[in-house]
């Protein structure tokens, strides 16, 4: 294979990338762009490598889960705390209830640019170039709006740089600490079952945390108990921007994206001889790539080589994005192509990509039905193939959003106008979120019982 460098992508062909007409502007905001600071550090990385080698493994199971595309404009506190709370629940439900622990990594820090399928947008009789996430131009639908604009990525690093202090804060300065297990429910949950079963599940656990400070057990002596690692990753779409936060480890002179712990290759963008898997697989982070329906089991295969030469546990994250009615026949082809090989691989569900509909109204939703039925059947595979279910990749917040239809507190058709936010695809909201962490739970129960 051909020597890799931080910028030996550009010498293959690339898919979904904005065209800046000011190329000064952009080669200035890279060269500002290489000098700022990492927003992860390699120790890190690793530490998140070797947690995911316990879910290739079987003896951990992966959360991720996010906005769809973070914005400018849905930048607040309050939205990282909400989201950052109903990750804790889900983790805190697989966790006690489904007994294995959790990795938590967030979609977020950094989830700005969006693959597309269509290059433009019409709208009446105007068509005019596609949103591609606010790292690269506006979703405003105007002419100079969609123009890719470079100082868009300083304002996306700050962004990022900004989230991933406070996820770090919230992680490590108190409001992780399992005693707050009962504040992580969200003021406007719904009182259902979901957050019946939720709050008597707190209970249980707030009393065994009182029976285990009797015994001398407590907060301040057990870091675990007060603390929680908590990960980040985005797509690594736009390759200028993950080029300039590339850095070569002092330690162990390896490169890594500093950008986020774990990035991942878009279901659109992981042709074998194009220029995101030549980035990728130069860089030591823990990686995914996305299984579509059109994956064909020997094009994985050669992906894996490719992407993971030294067939390391806890490297490559394979999220499969079926859709609830093509999971059942399209993953086992690519799971016993993968075991034949012997490769080691963490075995994510993303039960969101596959189930996008138009509602009759007109809004890109997801029915909660069918997002349940892909998480259920990718178990009920794993378990007939023998192999592990490791991890979900998700697209959700801790808003109130009514943005994907169903769920116990049924949203309608109807409701979707009220608080659709999202700027690119429909997301689980809290209520839908822990009712899928229910179903998660119980699913791991039945695996490993
Ligand atoms: C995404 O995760 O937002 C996405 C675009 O997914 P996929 O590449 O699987 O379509
Ligand atoms: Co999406």
């Amino acid at each position: 294979m051909s020597q890799w460098s931080p910028s030996s992508w550009r010498e293959k062909p690339i898919l979904q990338q904005p065209t800046y007409p000011d190329q000064a502007k952009l080669q200035g905001v890279l060269s500002e762009l290489k000098n700022y600071p990492p927003l992860v550090f390699a120790g890190e990385v690793r530490s998140l490598k070797e947690q995911l080698a316990n879910v290739a493994n079987g003896r951990a199971f992966l959360l991720q889960g996010g906005d769809c595309a973070e914005s400018f404009s849905e930048f607040h506190a309050d939205n990282i705390r909400d989201t950052f709370k109903a990750l804790m629940q889900m983790a805190v439900v697989m966790t006690y209830a489904g007994g294995l622990p959790v990795v938590k990594v967030g979609r977020l820090g950094g989830q700005f640019a969006k693959p597309r399928s269509s290059d433009v947008e019409t709208q009446g009789d105007i068509t005019l170039d596609s949103y591609r996430g606010d790292i690269i131009n506006s979703v405003e639908f105007s002419k100079e709006a969609r123009v890719p604009d470079p100082e868009r990525m300083i304002r996306a690093y700050n962004q990022a740089a900004a989230t991933q202090n406070l996820l770090r804060a919230f992680a490590s300065g108190g409001l992780a600490d399992l005693h707050q297990v009962h504040k992580w429910t969200l003021d406007f949950a719904h009182q259902g079952e979901a957050t019946q079963k939720y709050e008597k599940l707190a209970d249980d656990i707030e009393r065994s945390l009182q029976f285990m400070e009797a015994c001398g057990v407590t907060s301040k002596s057990y870091r675990t108990l007060r603390e929680t690692d908590f990960y980040t990753s985005h797509e690594a779409l736009l390759l200028p921007y993950e080029e300039a936060f590339s850095r070569k480890d002092s330690i162990t002179g390896d490169w890594y994206n500093v950008a986020a712990h774990m990035v991942w290759i878009g279901d659109r963008t992981r042709q074998l001889d194009g220029a995101h898997v030549e980035y990728m697989r130069g860089i030591k982070n823990p990686i995914g790539i996305k299984a579509g329906p059109s994956m064909d089991p020997d094009e994985l295969v050669k992906l894996a080589n490719a992407l993971n030469p030294d067939n390391e546990a806890g490297r490559l994250n394979i999220i499969v994005r079926m859709g609830a009615d093509k999971v059942a026949d399209g993953l086992p082809p690519l799971i016993r192509a993968i075991e034949k090989e012997g490769l080691q691989v963490v075995w994510s569900c993303d039960p969101m990509h596959g189930n996008t509909i138009k509602s009759s109204n007109n809004y890109k939703t997801r029915p909660v039905d069918a997002i349940l039925s892909e998480m259920k059947q990718f178990f009920q595979v794993h378990k007939a193939e023998g192999t592990h279910a490791g991890g979900v990749h998700l697209e959700m917040t801790g808003k109130n959003v009514t943005e994907c239809i169903g769920g116990t507190f049924t949203v309608t058709e109807e409701d979707l106008s009220s608080r659709y936010h999202t700027h690119c695809d429909p997301r689980l909201n809290a209520d839908q979120s822990l009712e899928l962490a229910f179903l998660i739970a119980d699913s791991l129960k039945e695996a490993y019982k």
